[in-house]
């Protein structure tokens, strides 16, 4: 399949490693962007427009940093956090029931933050999201506004992509994480018993173009590695690789009064999420261990 992706929010951590490989691939890329640029649109032209001429595929990956340290979580960012994601979704979901020529593939995606903590649960693509705070709230909102009723429905497959934190060197997780690491200072965050869904940046993208290419992926992939592993667990990888110590651990209340406890959540809980969908449509992993996915970030460094 060749032709153009269209990418929103394509400028970002992930977008820069998809439309990298997108192109090795030989698509042409387009971006939404709130920033001008070459390869760029923006919401405003999409909305005007719609989606550019020989759009095969559309993906949207814009969304407001929730991670941004330096954010208060205040009534305003969040806001700014759900407007992001629904707005961006809800705009490329009209684009495409409008476009004359439909694309075949959407990929929109989502977090598992719709899956509530729990120590014993463990999630499919199969587990139905349920309002409980407010990421869930965003993950329902997010994941609807992708819908596209009638029959342009039939003509172009949506993909839900639920990511957990995805790791690569330059963004994310890791990017925050990698200088304490590097320094010694590291380690798990509270007791660290609590699960940390994850996925190599080169697993999301793969995943990403798979559900562009594969005409049978449609629906909910829960887009995290085989190995569920708890925050402790990942920290000894992620220092593993560094060769360094990991036995600080960083209270839990730190966290909460650094992000606000509704945002903190994100680190002090976790959930039990599993690929079952993902690995049933064939998909293959390049890092399913955390240990390989840290060792491979490291050495690329
Ligand atoms: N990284 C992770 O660990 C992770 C885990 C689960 C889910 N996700 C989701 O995956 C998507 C991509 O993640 P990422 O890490 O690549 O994010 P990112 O680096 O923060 O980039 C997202 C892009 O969204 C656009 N954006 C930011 N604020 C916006 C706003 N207020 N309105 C409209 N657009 C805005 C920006 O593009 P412009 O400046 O060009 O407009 C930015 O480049 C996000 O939706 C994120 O929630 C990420």
């Amino acid at each position: 399949m060749s032709g153009t992706v269209l990418v929103g929010g394509g400028t970002g951590f992930v977008g820069k490693h998809l439309t990298k490989t997108l192109t090795s691939k030989y698509y042409g890329v387009k971006v939404v962007s709130r920033m001008p640029g070459p390869k760029n649109i923006s919401w405003q032209e999409l909305n005007t427009n719609g989606l550019p001429e020989g759009t095969v595929a559309v993906v949207n990956l814009a969304g407001q940093n929730v991670m941004d340290f330096k954010q208060r979580w205040s009534a305003g960012f969040k806001q700014n956090v759900y407007n992001s994601r629904i707005n961006t979704t809800a705009s490329l979901a009209k684009a495409i029931a409008n476009a004359k020529h439909k694309p075949r593939a959407f990929v929109s995606m989502s977090g598992v933050g719709g899956y509530k903590p729990d120590k014993d649960k463990e999630y499919d693509e199969c587990c139905t999201v349920e309002q409980f705070d407010f990421f869930s709230k965003l993950v329902l909102e997010w994941e609807k506004a992708a819908a596209i009723d009638g029959p342009a429905r039939n003509e172009c497959r949506i993909t839900t992509i639920r990511s957990g934190v995805v790791l690569g060197r330059d963004g994310g997780m890791i990017k925050q994480l990698y200088m304490p690491f590097f320094l010694g200072l590291g380690g798990p965050v509270g007791n660290g018993t609590q699960y940390l869904p994850w996925i190599h940046i080169k697993d999301l993208v793969d995943l990403i173009i798979f559900s562009i290419e594969n005409s049978k992926v449609d629906g909910v992939l829960n887009a995290v590695a085989p190995q569920v592993c708890t925050n402790k667990e990942f920290s000894d990888a992620f220092a593993k690789a560094l060769n360094r110590p990991a036995f600080i651990p960083v209270p839990s209340f730190v966290f909460n009064m650094m992000l606000g406890a509704e945002r903190a959540k994100m680190i002090t809980e976790g959930q039990k999420v599993i690929p079952k969908r993902t690995q049933e449509l064939g998909f293959k992993f390049s890092f399913p261990t955390v240990l390989s996915a840290c060792q491979d970030i490291v050495k690329n460094s």
